[in-house]
């Protein structure tokens, strides 16, 4: 899939106030700083589409970016920040819980696990809640750069083990660096598919 067009379109705190065009939707999730916005830069080719920083609780809002004029990219906030107060912490969680439990048009959601780290029980039980709300996801292990490719491999294998000790499949699974671009032509590929598929659907 080739981004020839990537254009910011809103941002929102609840799907009352999403841009009004619809179309299907790939969201971003993971703790605050894996990488969710860069990720989203890189895909798009274009430093400073998302903004990203690197203090935690960059993104508060739902932010969409509209692809191709055909499909959104959206990029959430992060979850898990422990900084924030409690107050914040909640109002965050609301926001990213109105859209995943509540946009209809979300098609596919990537979460976003660090591949340097074991993978955290805050993941976990997101996941778990993703499998309950019945939300189709994705895994993405971000920073791929941060590792040789022996202790990257090893350490996402590691992570792989610890969800199908709770899963009986994996979900897709995907590895990425916003700073090489690994995983690029794999995550937009794996989109097209996705958007093929929903496409022969609606054909029927
Ligand atoms: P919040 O919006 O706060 O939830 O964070 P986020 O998940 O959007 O993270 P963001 O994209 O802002 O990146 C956080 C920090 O990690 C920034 O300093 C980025 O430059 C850095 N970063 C993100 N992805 C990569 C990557 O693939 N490799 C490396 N080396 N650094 C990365
Ligand atoms: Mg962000």
């Amino acid at each position: 899939m080739k981004i020839t067009e990537a254009l910011f379109a809103g941002s929102s705190t609840s799907i009352s106030e999403r841009p009004k065009q619809v179309f299907p939707e790939f969201a971003f999730i993971g703790r605050s700083n894996v990488g969710k916005s860069s990720l989203i830069n890189m895909l798009c080719q274009r430093k400073g589409l998302a903004l990203t920083s690197s203090k935690p609780g960059k993104t508060r809002l739902v932010n969409h970016f509209l692809i191709n004029r055909s499909w959104y990219l959206v990029d959430l906030p992060g979850y898990g920040y422990a900084k924030m107060s409690g107050n914040e912490k909640k109002k965050l969680q609301q926001v990213i819980r109105n859209y995943i439990n509540l946009s209809p048009d979300l098609v596919m959601l990537f979460v976003l696990i660090d591949s340097r780290h074991d993978i955290g029980q805050i993941d976990m039980d997101f996941l778990f809640e993703l499998g309950e709300g019945q939300i189709p996801f994705a895994i993405i292990f971000t920073k791929g750069d941060k590792l040789s490719a022996k202790a990257l491999n090893e350490q996402v294998e590691r992570n792989k083990q610890a969800i199908l000790e709770h899963w009986e499949s994996l979900p897709p699974t995907f590895i990425s660096s916003s700073e090489s671009r690994l995983g690029r032509e794999e995550i937009l590929d794996y989109i097209e598919s996705v958007l093929n598929n929903l496409n022969n659907t609606s054909a029927i």
